[in-house]
């Protein structure tokens, strides 16, 4: 039998968990929603929905993959034979999350090269949409493949494939300790450059203002809970896959705490880095700050770009800085969106790494083709839609459902409370039982209904058929078929 792979240091599974937690949507997702959703009032839903959902389920996934040893599937098969499909839900979740996200990855180091020359010239929006994406008239209508971004996806998956090649340690551990601590030094150059130019005052105005007429808002608090589900990777089989490689002793309380906290501080210091350059260019070019700014991709894409090309020295530099801070935070991710699905392969077919990792990477790397088509941005969007406001949504609902009422969750509770510094009590054990599962169940519905009374984004309903509803039906489906086949080598399922 395959021996488990192992962290080595503990520094290592907390960088790599931080890694997966910092993302793209640290840098372009976070911002935006605090300025729409009411600023600093939103951080009160956003500091809620932490408390209450996302630290509670840190926490439970790295029990749950730290006792039982095995990916998501495999966790979850072990807690209760007829939990594991909703393993693989979250697998096919996390795939399908991949294919799109790492598009992102590559657009950003296209634009670390553009950096250089400031090739979006003045107009950084036609740029981007027109001539970089060459965004075509549907999602269908691809319109040739643009041959610099499939260079650049080829290189995002290279290094994917490298690092998940090498293994745990050798590979995830030593990427995730590379790539974090460069990418909080160059997001805390950013900022402070940013904080250091006249105006930088008045976009953190627009980012922490609060406007607490919008708490009383429920879809604020929908997106809330969104965000703190995708922002902490959970709910898509990626903790339990990370936890399973931790050995016998460690802190599974203290982590968690450490992975969220440093993600949600992450978050703040880069809404800082980016409002108060954007705000400081709706400052000099006399324009109204809701023009400037635009909503995640069009903030990291066109905002961003046009601020710095305003810079009065070196707007090079903070080009390439960002566009690489975006690709690491990108990648680290990436890579652990493909380990949880190759974790949960590896265990199920009792394969080796090397093997998995290959096939995984060249099916995986053939759909994201449809990322360097003219019709990407469009594949992006609604397959993002369908994985978070759907996929994410239901995979955490069910999770605690199943967790906290179908097994015995104080089970968990006694095996990492002793090897934990802090310990998990009652409070915990509420918001798993009630209030995680009452308010996420309210978000995915929802959400659900938003989506069945008409098609996301004004898209045709093929289009949202063909991209959105068929993931999350393969995904239904898939999790059963998988059920339904029989593990490889069932010793796993004892040990
Ligand atoms: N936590 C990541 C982010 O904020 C979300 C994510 C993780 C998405 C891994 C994809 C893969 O961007
Ligand atoms: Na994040």
């Amino acid at each position: 039998m395959l021996e488990r792979e192992q962290w080595g240091t503990r520094a290592g599974f907390v960088l790599a968990a931080v890694g997966s937690a910092i993302g793209l949507g640290n840098i372009w997702r976070f911002p935006y929603m605090t300025y729409e959703n009411g600023g600093g009032a939103f951080l009160i839903p956003y500091f809620f929905a932490l408390l209450t959902a996302g630290i509670p389920l840190i926490i439970l996934e790295f029990g749950l993959g730290h006792k039982f040893r095995g990916s998501a599937p495999l966790a979850l098969a072990k807690a209760r034979p007829g939990f594991e499909w909703l393993g693989w839900g979250q697998v096919f979740i996390a795939f399908f999350i991949s294919v799109y996200y790492v598009g992102v990855v590559a657009w950003s180091l296209n634009y670390v090269g553009y950096s250089f020359n400031m090739a979006w010239g003045d107009d950084a929006n036609a740029f981007f949409f027109e001539k970089y994406l060459g965004l075509s008239g549907g999602a269908f209508d691809f319109g040739g493949i643009k041959t610099y971004i499939l260079a650049a996806l080829v290189l995002a998956w290279i290094i994917n494939f490298v690092v998940l090649y090498s293994g745990v340690k050798k590979g995830i551990e030593l990427a995730n300790k590379i790539f974090i601590p460069v990418l909080i030094a160059m997001i805390l150059i950013i900022a402070v450059r940013g904080l250091t130019l006249p105006g930088a005052v008045s976009g953190l105005n627009y980012l922490f203002q609060p406007d607490f007429s919008k708490i009383l808002d429920y879809k604020v608090w929908v997106a809330a809970y969104g965000q703190i589900f995708f922002t902490l990777s959970i709910g898509f089989a990626i903790m339990i896959a990370y936890s399973s490689y931790l050995p016998k002793k460690s802190d599974i309380v203290n982590n968690g705490f450490i992975t969220a906290l440093g993600n949600c501080g992450f978050s703040l210091l880069a809404g800082i880095a980016v409002f108060s350059i954007v705000g400081w260019m709706a400052q000099i070019s006399g324009k109204p700050f809701e023009e400037v700014v635009t909503a995640s991709v069009g903030l990291a894409f066109v905002a961003f770009p046009t601020a710095i090309s305003n810079m009065p020295t070196a707007p090079q530099l903070f080009g390439v800085l960002f566009f690489l801070s975006l690709v690491f935070a990108g990648l680290s991710s990436h890579i652990s969106i493909n380990e949880a699905a190759i974790s949960a392969l590896m265990d199920k077919l009792n394969a080796p790494r090397k093997k998995v990792v290959t096939v995984y990477c060249l099916v995986a790397g053939l759909i994201s083709l449809y990322m360097a088509t003219g019709a990407g941005l469009y594949f992006l969007d609604i397959v993002d839609h369908f994985t978070n406001q759907i996929g994410i949504a239901f995979c955490g609902l069910i999770e605690v459902i199943l967790i906290a009422w179908f097994f015995n969750v104080n089970s968990i509770k006694e095996h990492i409370n002793p090897i934990s510094d802090f310990q998990v009590g009652g409070w915990w054990v509420f918001c798993l039982k009630f209030i995680t599962p009452v308010v996420l169940g309210y978000v995915a519905l929802s959400n659900l209904w938003g989506d069945l009374k008409a098609p996301y984004g004004g898209y045709p309903l093929s289009a949202v058929v063909m991209l959105g509803w068929s993931v999350i039906a393969i995904t239904i489906v898939g999790g059963y078929i998988l059920r339904a086949s029989g593990w490889r080598n069932r010793e796993l399922l004892n040990d």
